[in-house]
């Protein structure tokens, strides 16, 4: 059944499956103050501390971290051959960076900071409850093999379109954990096979994502040995993915990069379900506050957020409900309903979504890599139509002209997320670079 959405200027364009932007008609200053979120921007803080405290244990368990004493890190590049490449060559467009999550370590994508994040967190909580960990212990006890023979009688379960999966596998592992990875049927074969190898249980699903959890919640229930990563509802993983705002000011300021009313910053974050960039959004909003834009990008067959934060809708919309086909070759992005945690949180807080076609992610998977050598998958290629979006579509115009920064975008920063990428398997990727000729009309 076909639901009706309210009159907006890319309702056509989102119901026709074509590249649209939507703004946020209830984007408003200072929306991170709100006292009725379910969250507080110490808690981003907090999650901080947990990061570093956790830090030994991390360094302990994943040797390439060494060089980063235990912080899972990436680095924000500046385009240059690149910027040239997909026609943002302009003063028009001001700086143009790449958070380059799609380097990230231990597990190649953007769910590193959130999966590996969860994990941790719950494995020294249970270590302290359970007497295995005493207050000012060294944390890095948690690697031994009397933890991990201690870890070993639980099961940390999750559902996944592949990434979230393979973060919360490996992290899970790596303590000795039991793990399962409830896959939906968009999951790549190598992500599957990734897993398998580290002995995780790896359960196929016929069904879409939404299902995939579903399944690994109802499992998870019956058994107290099970601790479910819920990625609809988890607020451990969101604050994990908050941190990274954090990481990005330190590096903008490193580079003499200004954030302020003179200099506006833009964010563009791929989006599946909404955890990951919404939570990129939260810290973001905190570090920078209305300083600061941040929007989501979605498929056009699956624009889960972009459907249900028009709609206005208490209930959850889904890219269903109004036609769409959730069919796209961004797995990480094949989500028909997002969060409802998520969507209370971005609510006043996103500046806007839009939406992209597949053949454009292969695109700019094939530019990034000629030009900057950088290795993408193609969700995390999503953010590259942002600066055009907002420089030169009219919506993007109008947004700049309300909030009166229309003067100021030769000075404005672009940071154009990258999720995913440096894992995938050479030959998948030679087969990225081909289908890049190829149109995948969705
Ligand atoms: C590469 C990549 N980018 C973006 C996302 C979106 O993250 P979320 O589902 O938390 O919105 C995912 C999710 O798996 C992903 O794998």
């Amino acid at each position: 059944m076909t639901m009706q959405l309210p009159n907006n200027p890319a309702r056509a364009n989102v119901l026709a499956a074509r590249p649209t932007l939507w703004t946020n008609p209830q984007y408003h200053e200072n929306a991170i103050n709100d006292a009725s979120l379910p969250l507080t921007p110490d808690q981003v803080d907090q999650a901080q501390a947990n990061w570093k405290r956790l830090a030994p244990l991390l360094e302990t368990c994943f040797p390439e971290l060494k060089t980063t004493a235990g912080a899972i890190r990436s680095d924000l590049i500046e385009l240059n051959a690149l910027r040239d490449a997909l026609g943002y060559g302009g003063a028009e467009f001001g700086h143009v960076f790449v958070k380059a999550d799609s380097a990230l370590p231990v597990a190649g994508s953007i769910k590193a900071r959130g999966g590996v994040y969860e994990v941790f967190v719950f494995a020294e909580d249970l270590a302290k409850r359970e007497g295995l960990l005493g207050d000012g212990q060294d944390i890095r006890q948690l690697a031994s093999d009397e933890a991990k023979v201690f870890f070993a009688r639980y099961t940390i379960a999750v559902g996944s379109t592949g990434n979230l999966g393979l973060s919360v596998g490996i992290a899970a592992r790596a303590l000795g954990f039991k793990a399962t990875v409830h896959m939906s049927s968009d999951a790549k074969v190598w992500k599957v096979e990734r897993l398998r190898k580290l002995g995780v249980e790896v359960v196929q699903h016929e069904a879409d994502y939404t299902t995939a959890v579903e399944n690994a919640r109802i499992v998870a229930e019956s058994d107290p040995t099970i601790y479910f990563v819920d990625d609809e509802q988890s607020r451990q993983l969101f604050l994990g993915y908050s941190v990274a705002a954090l990481e990005l000011a330190e590096q903008l300021s490193t580079r003499g990069i200004m954030v302020d009313a003179e200099h506006p910053l833009f964010l563009y974050l791929p989006c599946g379900i909404g955890g990951a960039p919404g939570g990129v959004t939260y810290g973001a909003k905190k570090v920078f506050g209305d300083n600061v834009h941040c929007f989501f990008v979605e498929p056009v067959q699956s624009p889960c957020a972009l459907v249900h934060m028009m709609s206005g809708s208490e209930e959850l919309v889904s890219v269903y409900d109004v036609g769409l086909t959730n069919k796209t070759e961004a797995d990480g992005m094949a989500v028909a309903r997002m969060s409802a945690f998520v969507a209370s949180v971005m609510r006043n807080m996103l500046a806007g979504i839009f939406t992209v076609e597949d053949d454009e992610l292969f695109r700019w998977l094939l530019l990034a890599h000629q030009s900057q050598d950088i290795r993408l998958e193609p969700s995390a290629a999503a953010g590259f139509a942002g600066p055009q979006f907002v420089v030169k579509h009219p919506q993007g115009q109008a947004l700049c002209e309300a909030l009166n920064i229309v003067d100021r975008l030769p000075q404005a920063a672009h940071v154009v997320w990258t999720t995913g990428g440096s894992f995938v398997p050479q030959e998948q990727f030679d087969c990225f670079l081909k289908d890049a000729a190829v149109p995948h009309k969705t």
